[in-house]
């Protein structure tokens, strides 16, 4: 995945680390069961690099990136023979008060640029070029908000991974050789209530979040047990190092009919650390000490994807590759041939949306 940006070209598909763009589309479809379809969406994916660049060109200043997911159940329709070694279905996570529910979807379409019209126009070809071969579950819209703010108010991003670290927590490595280069992401639509929030106090809004609101400051956890959203979010490994994802979260939203979100996306080169985030943040830790950013949000999708790297993508293009030993190429076929030999066939299905 290109770490590289410039105007002189449009920016490769599957670059999870796109730039932060002023306008992203997160589009969420089913694959229909029969053969046509997935021959359909195997052109399609395959192909998205050109549908970028036809569309990104016509204004390279205004980013236009796309990033694929595929679901744990279209990714066994697709290759057959060789999966990812943490792809699951998003497993429903129930606490005493809030559940993150789990949610359909084969692939995921996140699409960012600073024009809204690049997004639409993209979002457009696709879905014409999909066809009938997907139905849309989810379309969300999202926008970026004053200074990278979501709709609670407070600068939402800053404790990213930057640099070599971004790699490294994003982007699957040695631990999967068949599948480095790509990455694990996990989507969930937050839907606000706002008079909840508001009737607190920006004080407890800051107690909540863990920084202050107006200066982004961190801050430490004052209530015994109860932690700040920062702090359950934060997971180390046993030799105390952070293990982080890289998240794009976007406000979206509908004044006229109330609608207020925040559409969380994090990506991550190890699916267990995003899912860890989530048991902290619905179950509490300890449990019973839920996040109570969850008392004015409610999570109203949850689903997971796999990212390819971008050959690994084209190569799901050629039904061939995944199938049969290798052929020399960078495509599934040859990555067959690294795996340990872990099979889609032999495995249990995870928890059914
Ligand atoms: C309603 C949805 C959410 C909102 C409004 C929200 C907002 C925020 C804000 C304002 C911060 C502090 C600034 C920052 O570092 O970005 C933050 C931090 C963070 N959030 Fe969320 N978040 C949401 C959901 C989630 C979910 C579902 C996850 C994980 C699965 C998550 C993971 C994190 C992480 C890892 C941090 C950084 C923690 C650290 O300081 O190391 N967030 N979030």
């Amino acid at each position: 995945m290109s770490t590289q940006y410039s105007d002189r070209v449009p920016i490769d598909a599957q670059s999870v680390d796109a730039p932060l763009s002023r306008f992203a589309v997160f589009l969420v479809v089913t694959v229909a069961a029969d053969s046509d379809a997935l021959a359909t969406v195997r052109e399609t994916v395959s192909g998205i690099d050109d549908l970028v660049k036809n569309v990104g060109f016509r204004d390279l200043g205004g980013h236009l990136s796309c990033v694929v997911g595929v679901g744990r159940r279209l990714w066994d329709r697709l290759v057959p023979n060789i999966r990812p070694s943490e792809l699951e279905v998003f497993g429903e996570v129930r606490g005493d008060v809030h559940t993150a529910p789990s949610t359909p979807g084969d692939l995921l379409f996140h699409i960012r640029a600073d024009r809204v019209d690049l997004c639409f126009e993209l979002e457009r070809q696709l879905l014409d070029a999909l066809g009938d071969a997907v139905r849309v579950v989810d379309e969300t819209q999202g926008f970026r908000y004053f200074d990278v703010r979501d709709l609670l108010g407070f600068v939402d991003g800053t404790a990213n991974p930057i640099g070599r670290e971004l790699g490294a927590s994003a982007i699957i490595g040695d631990e999967d050789p068949a599948f480095a280069g790509g990455s694990y992401v996990v989507v969930q639509k937050y839907l606000h209530d706002l008079d909840a929030w508001t009737s607190l106090t920006v004080e407890q809004q800051e107690a909540v979040i863990g920084r202050t609101k107006l200066e982004n400051i961190e801050l430490d956890d004052s209530v015994e047990n109860q932690k700040a959203h920062k702090t359950l979010t934060t997971i180390v490994d046993d030799d105390g190092n952070e293990l982080d994802i890289l998240r794009d979260n976007m406000p979206f939203g509908s004044p006229g009919s109330g609608e207020f979100g925040t559409y969380f996306i994090g990506y991550s080169a190890r699916l267990w650390v995003t899912m860890r985030m989530i048991d902290r943040m619905f179950i509490g830790d300890p449990p019973g000490f839920y996040d109570k950013i969850l008392d004015a949000s409610t999570a109203a999708t949850g689903t997971t994807f796999f990212v390819p790297s971008n050959p690994v993508l084209q190569a799901l293009g050629d039904p061939g590759e995944s199938k049969g030993p290798a052929d020399g190429s960078l495509g599934i076929g040859s990555l067959r041939q690294t795996s340990d030999g872990d099979t889609a066939a032999d495995e249990t299905e995870g928890t059914a949306p």
